[in-house]
């Protein structure tokens, strides 16, 4: 069966909850597609006022991250359950950034993955390696380490379902992509890699999307690769590009 493309917007620390509101308005006639799936991963405190802005489309809305646990004395953090119930389906898990500024790790990954599944979101589960890695010649390595740790106990099932991002670090926010064979080869790697974890049937199900300086003018060709089921995009989701995109 083939997959369906999904193209998700990581609106990362940007929008205030009124220009959240005006973007969705602004891009609503833009992203329409029904052929792939629309997803808006949004600041926490946009949540609920974007839910409403997409009710009626076909756009599905992302959180940016969560906490594993249920509840309790966790100040400043959000659940999984608090995302579902304002209508989030999708929650990114572990991208670059949170790895890098907020010192998150895999074993905690490991935990929101789960969490996130147990409370029926969909992770965007990221990966993707720093300049230096490529340089050094470990991409693959690093890459394969961060997915088999980040799915210890997750079950076949829930890999058919989830989510990954390659998203090289040296292509994010820079302007530099990746090449569509550098990008094809990682995703293609990643998927050999669940392969050998799960099996082929898991392998052909999991969706796994580019992401890192991906524009209306590069998205067709990385989205023509046979491994790449579309993309995470950061800066070009923020304005009428987006729709670009998603129409390819
Ligand atoms: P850019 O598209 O701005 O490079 O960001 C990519 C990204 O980090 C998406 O999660």
């Amino acid at each position: 069966m083939a997959r369906r493309k999904i193209i998700a917007g990581n609106w990362k620390m940007n929008m205030t909850p009124s220009e959240a509101v005006k973007l969705c308005a602004e891009l609503k006639e833009l992203v329409k597609n029904d052929d792939v799936d629309v997803v808006y991963c949004v600041p926490a405190i946009d949540i609920v006022p974007v839910v409403e802005a997409v009710k009626g489309t076909n756009v599905e809305v992302g959180a940016e991250n969560m906490y594993f646990e249920e509840k309790g004395a966790y100040t400043g953090e959000i659940s999984a359950a608090m995302l579902k119930d304002a209508g989030v389906k999708y929650v990114i898990i572990g991208h670059s950034e949170r790895r890098d500024y907020f010192k998150e790790e895999d074993a905690l990954l490991n935990k929101k993955v789960k969490k996130a599944f147990e409370a029926g979101l969909t992770p965007i589960l990221c990966c993707g390696e720093s300049l230096e890695q490529r340089e050094m010649g470990v991409t693959m390595d690093w890459i394969r380490l961060q997915i088999k740790s980040d799915l210890v106990d997750v079950t076949a099932d829930q890999v058919k379902e989830l989510v990954i991002a390659y998203e090289p670090i040296w292509a994010i926010g820079t302007g530099k992509t990746a090449t569509t064979e550098q990008a094809q080869e990682v995703c293609k790697g990643i998927r050999d890699c669940i392969a050998e974890m799960y099996d082929d049937a898991t392998a052909a199900a999991v969706r796994i999307q580019y992401g890192g300086s991906v524009n209306a003018g590069n998205a067709a060709e990385l989205f023509a690769q046979p491994d790449i089921d579309g993309g995470l995009v950061g800066g070009a989701s923020l304005k009428a590009d987006f729709g670009k995109i998603v129409n390819y």
